[in-house]
């Protein structure tokens, strides 16, 4: 099938700034890797389910750029994104003599590429990758913006580098392949955008959602598109989250709790993400910022995804108490005070404290009772 680059999107960071293609048969097709770095070798990351896939089809259209590429397979799944498993990545690169010119391409979800970021971003103090996300969740969100990281027994993606990639690869194709519950976690990340920044794609969600879920290739490219737009214009803005990137992470505080306290890989990011949505629109309901009939939107919306709406209970006997340990443990946590990402009006986010009684009311309102 010929490949096809429906819209390219742009992250603006002067020098460094690098084009998102999203499209049909670009994975495959050479000409989709003109003009990156030139190198003796390229290495790519995968993982174990993703490499069966994929990797043959991506190591033949690099081979028109490389003399030698390589594969290495992770295991897969969130619990393996560890010292551990990015160790491979150096193991592989160092058996294989690769020098500080060798390009590494992620070719997986977030897991991947956070790990294949970090590795790029440390390899012999720094070497080019290029993203080429396979996941809903990836192409719209994490493979964009340099975040890279490992997580750490105490705290999610703790250890990492701010390290932007050459290039993104968002192939439409790759996602016909994607388990359903992969792409509702996906569809989370999506929706994170109506609230934050832009309730004109809420409205387009509501009226889309089957399409998604259907995989129909024009909705799928569009939600990308917005998607990547709407973060291109934060991390154009603010690369290293001084400020407005944080909004981002509408959902995330009580969402890594989720995670890290049922262990990770138990719920899926974005399921985590899509109930702490939940709970983040509570709180911001209960600190007067927004009505209840935005929450239940929302929370309708979250659920048409597909995705949980009550928050698990994460402690027997004080579930509250637990919840509010994890979040201490946020990078956005100031001297121990914990920071929410809140909906300050529909279409607009910002960062604020709140007292533990009052997130303790939230959690309560939002979780399994027993
Ligand atoms: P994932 O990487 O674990 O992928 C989900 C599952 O789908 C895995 O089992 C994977 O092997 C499989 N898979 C991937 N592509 C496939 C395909 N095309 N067909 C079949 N199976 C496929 O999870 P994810 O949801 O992509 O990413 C979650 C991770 O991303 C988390 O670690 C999260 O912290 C991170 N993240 C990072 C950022 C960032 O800005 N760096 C943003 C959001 C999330
Ligand atoms: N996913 C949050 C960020 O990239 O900042």
């Amino acid at each position: 099938m010929a490949a096809r680059i429906d819209h390219t999107v742009h992250i603006e960071l002067g020098e460094r700034r690098y084009p998102i293609f999203i499209g049909s048969g670009l994975l495959a097709a050479a000409p989709t890797y003109s003009g990156l770095p030139r190198a003796a070798q390229a290495l790519i990351v995968s993982n174990t389910t993703v490499a069966p896939l994929y990797a043959d089809a991506l190591r033949s259209a690099l081979q028109a750029h490389y003399q030698r590429v390589h594969v290495v397979a992770l295991p897969d799944g969130e619990q393996y994104k560890d010292w551990q498993t990015l160790n491979r990545i150096f193991d592989a690169l160092l058996a294989h003599e690769c020098d500080r010119k060798t390009v590494l391409f992620a070719l997986g979800g977030g897991v991947v590429g956070d790990m294949t970021g970090f590795a790029a971003a440390s390899y012999m103090r720094g070497v080019p990758f290029v993203q080429v996300p396979t996941t809903l969740l990836a192409q719209v969100d994490s493979s964009v913006g340099g975040k890279t990281a490992i997580n750490h027994p105490l705290g999610k993606n703790m250890i990492g580098a701010f390290y932007q990639p050459q290039r993104v690869i968002c192939d439409l194709d790759t996602l016909g392949t994607l388990p359903e519950r992969e792409l509702s976690a996906g569809i989370a990340e999506v929706i994170k955008y109506g609230p934050i920044a832009d309730m004109a794609l809420l409205d387009w969600l509501e009226q889309n959602m089957d399409a998604l879920r259907g995989r129909d290739p024009a909705a799928l490219a569009h939600a990308i598109r917005r998607s990547c737009e709407i973060k291109a214009a934060v991390v154009g803005q603010d690369e290293r989250e001084a400020g407005l990137r944080a909004i981002l992470n509408f959902g995330h505080t009580f969402g890594h709790a989720i995670e890290a306290g049922l262990g990770y890989g138990e719920w899926l990011h974005g399921e985590a993400v899509g109930c702490g949505m939940v709970m983040a629109a509570t709180l911001s309901a209960r600190l007067g910022l927004v009505d209840d009939a935005f929450v239940q939107r929302l929370r309708r919306l979250i659920d048409r995804a597909g995705l949980p709406v009550v928050g698990p209970r994460l402690d027997a006997r004080d579930n509250a108490g637990r919840y509010l340990e994890l979040m201490r443990v946020d990078k956005k946590a100031e001297s121990g005070e914990i920071r929410f990402v809140v909906i300050e009006k529909p279409g607009q986010a910002g960062v604020r404290g709140a007292a533990d009684a009052l997130v303790r009311e939230v959690i309560d309102a939002c979780c399994l009772r027993q």
